[in-house]
Parts: C-alpha cells; sequence; structure tokens
C-alpha cells in the first residue's frame, strides 16, 4: 500500500512537471492514466488485453492483485493499464454516483440490473470495452444498436445517460462511457446479491462502432459449443471464462423468437430438444407458441430470475436451461465444461469468485487507453 502511495505520487509529480498536454484531457491528469510520454505507438502490443490471448500468461488484470501494489505494465514502456484506482483523484465519488442511479433504477425494475450486465458484454465483444454499442447512428457511425443481436433487444441506454448525467454535472469530461458500463455491470452484479470485484478503469470511448462486428463477433443462442469456445476465445477468454459468464443468465429474460426452434424444430426434424425436461417444455411452450408470440419473455433462471445466484448452473442440470447455448454447457460434450457446470451447481462460492475474475478479464478486452479514443460527453455521440 505505501509503495503504490509512492507510486502514485511520483506520477503526480512528474505529470505535472512534464506531461501539459494532459489539460487537453480530462479525467486523464492523475493516477494511472496520466503517464509520461505516451506519445505514438507507446500503447501498441502493450495494451490491457490486446487481442490475441493477451491475457493468459501474465497479461494485465489476471486473477489476483496484478492491479494492486504499483500497477499495471509501468515497466519500461512508458504507458499505464487500466487500475482500480484510474479516478481516485479525478472523479473519486464515481462509483457512489453509479451506485445511487442504479439502485433506483433496479428497485423500480429488477431485470435492469440483468440489461446492464448483458449491455457491458455486448459492448467488449465488439471492438473491446469502448462504449462502442451506444453511439447512435449518424452519417460517420453504422450503430451497433441495429445489430441481430441487439436489435429489440438490448436496453437500459437511460439508466447509462441518467449515470453520464451525473457525473457530468459532479466531474466534467472525466468518467468514459466504457467505464459507465463497467461500473454499472459490476453495480449491476452486486445490487442483484451476486459477488463484488475490484474493478481496472481508466477505459477510453470509441469514436468508431462495428455494426459488422456486433453481428459476427455475439454468439447467437442456437452457437454449438465450438462456435462459442471459438467466440470467446477470438476475445481472448477461455472455457472457464464462457461457463462462467454464462452464469450472467442467473438474471433476466430471453425473447421467445430466441428459443423457439428447441421447442419445435431443434434439428430440422420438427422434433424438440430432447435434452428439455418435460414440464419445463411443456410450459415453454404456452409461454412460446409455434407461430407468433416471437416478442413473449421467459426468464432465463427460472426459479429465481431477479437474484444472482448458482441455481442457472442447477437449472442446465435438470434439463430446465432456457437457451440451447445454456444447455450445450452441459450436453455438448467438448473440454470440461460438463464438469464446469457441476463444479458451479454445487459451489456457489466457487462460481462467484469465477464469475468476478472472469468478469475483470471481459472487461479488459482490448481497452483504448491514453491518448486513444476520447471521453464522450454524451454516451450516444462521439464528440
Ligand atoms: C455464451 C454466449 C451467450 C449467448 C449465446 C447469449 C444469448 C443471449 C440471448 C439470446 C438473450 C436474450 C435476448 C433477447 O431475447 O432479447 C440473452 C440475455 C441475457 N444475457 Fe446472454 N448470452 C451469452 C452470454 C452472456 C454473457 C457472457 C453475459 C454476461 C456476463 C450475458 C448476460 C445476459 C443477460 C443478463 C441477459 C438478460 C438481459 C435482459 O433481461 O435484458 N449473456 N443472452
Amino acid at each position: 500500500m505505501a509503495s503504490l502511495k509512492i507510486v502514485c505520487s511520483l506520477m503526480v509529480i512528474i505529470g505535472s512537471l512534464s506531461f501539459t498536454p494532459s489539460r487537453a484531457f480530462p479525467g486523464f491528469n492523475f493516477g494511472w492514466g496520466g503517464g509520461v510520454g505516451q506519445t505514438g505507438g507507446g500503447y501498441t502490443g502493450g495494451g490491457v488485453g490486446q487481442t490475441g490471448g493477451g491475457y493468459n500468461g501474465g497479461g494485465v488484470g489476471q486473477t489476483g492483485g496484478g492491479y494492486n501494489g504499483g500497477g499495471v505494465g509501468q515497466t519500461g514502456g512508458g504507458y499505464y493499464g487500466l487500475s482500480p484506482a484510474f479516478y481516485q483523484y479525478s472523479c473519486p465519488q464515481a462509483n457512489d454516483i453509479v451506485m445511487s442511479v442504479l439502485e433506483k433504477a433496479i428497485a423500480k425494475e429488477p431485470r435492469m440490473a440483468a440489461s446492464l450486465l448483458r449491455l457491458h458484454f455486448h459492448d467488449c465483444f465488439v471492438q473491446g470495452c469502448d462504449a462502442s454499442i451506444l453511439l447512435d447512428d449518424s452519417a460517420t457511425i453504422a450503430s451497433e444498436k441495429n445489430s441481430g443481436p441487439n436489435k429489440n433487444s438490448i436496453r437500459g441506454f437511460e439508466v447509462i445517460d441518467e449515470i453520464k448525467a451525473r457525473l457530468e454535472e459532479a466531474c466534467p469530461q472525466t468518467v468514459s462511457c466504457a467505464d459507465i458500463l463497467a461500473l454499472s455491470a459490476r453495480g449491476s452484479t452486486v445490487l442483484s446479491g451476486g459477488p463484488d470485484w475490484e474493478l481496472p478503469l481508466g477505459r477510453r470511448d470509441s469514436k468508431t462502432a462495428s455494426l459488422s462486428g456486433s453481428n459476427t463477433n455475439i454468439p447467437a443462442p442456437n452457437s454449438t459449443i465450438q462456435n462459442l469456445i471459438a467466440l470467446f476465445n477470438r476475445q481472448g477468454l477461455s472455457v472457464v471464462d464462457l461457463v462462467a459468464l454464462s452464469g450472467g443468465h442467473t438474471i433476466g429474460v430471453a425473447r421467445c423468437t430466441t428459443f423457439k426452434q428447441r421447442l419445435y424444430n431443434q434439428n430440422g426434424n420438427n422434433l424438440p430438444d430432447a435434452t428439455l425436461e418435460r414440464t419445463y417444455y411443456n410450459g415453454l411452450k404456452t409461454a412460446c407458441p409455434r407461430t407468433g408470440g416471437d416478442n413473449n419473455i421467459s426468464p432465463l433462471d427460472f426459479a429465481s430470475p431477479d437474484k444472482f445466484d448458482n441455481t442457472y448452473f442447477k437449472l442446465i442440470l435438470w434439463g430446465k436451461g432456457l437457451l440451447s447455448s445454456d444447455e450445450v454447457l452441459l450436453t455438448g460434450n467438448v473440454g470440461n465444461t460438463v464438469q464446469l457446470v457441476k463444479s458451479f451447481a454445487q459451489d456457489e462460492g466457487l462460481f462467484f469468485r469465477q464469475f468476478a475474475t472472469s468478469m475483470v478479464r471481459m472487461g479488459n478486452v482490448s481497452p483504448l487507453l491514453g491518448f486513444n479514443g476520447e471521453i464522450r460527453t454524451n454516451c450516444h455521440l462521439v464528440n
């Protein structure tokens, strides 16, 4: 702790002595962001969890305190990664503001927690955790909101807007929309009864979005286990991350259209998915008829839809997972996913710890750092 303080103070001193451009990058003046000499390509290849397995074996933000006591990646490279202390000086009340808005929104509608957790996931899987998902259509932006996985589905934008408005009042042009998404995902998990974790911060916001990336990188509900593993690997995430993060489906709902195939024609033979438990299947048919009803919703974890717990994994073991992508974690017969589902079903503490670890890893996917990107004033628009 003492050494962390010394490093921080040194950086502030060095920053104020030699880093005049920092004024142009509010929110970047102190803490880990206020680095020295981050020009040009200083970031490339060194960022946190950049592509290509950057996580495995030595990346930043690994479990077990990689962030604590001295920060990340400062060895000689002249760049800095994400850090939980990022807003320590520039906006110390950031998380309190996020939590107060979340408390109100989730009290009014418990499902909002699920929607906000998913928003962070759909952000991170498309050009990294850079708030690209929040950008609206414009002359230069084809919004990710219109992609297959997002259209008529992704929600929670008003809550993000309210948080952003409050943060702009308290600490103008300081807290990025990408960090707001990450803080909201953590806060939503905690407020639903799930685990808490130390959250690395300092992501900056993109000036671009990728509609095509949103269509191709986010897994579909009828994905095979091989697809799921491949799409997570593409983000530098492992099979353990896949199973643990799928546990996010312990809260929230899905529309009939996302699981209808399982009920009526799973394999092109007009038969239901044989892995579905009988009474659960009969109930689902009422909620989701063969024709119509596409927007009817069913809980992903019908036993405790608003509570973040390990029931999701127990339900999978009983043939009561809602999406095909949930059930294939058990029946897909690849790797150790079966064992992971069983372990998480048996031991909630284990699931919580791994979920927290995997959320940090997902949150570290290709963040924009330093002079890259910007701090948007309005999360819907490039500045
Ligand atoms: C493993 C691959 C995944 C697939 C195929 C998948 C698919 C889906 C689908 C189809 C829905 C319902 C959308 C709708 O009907 O509008 C959904 C909802 C949801 N997903 Fe996933 N998901 C995956 C991973 C994740 C991850 C990693 C998280 C977070 C850590 C997550 C969190 C959620 C939440 C919380 C909801 C409910 C949202 C709400 O009620 O508004 N999912 N997911």
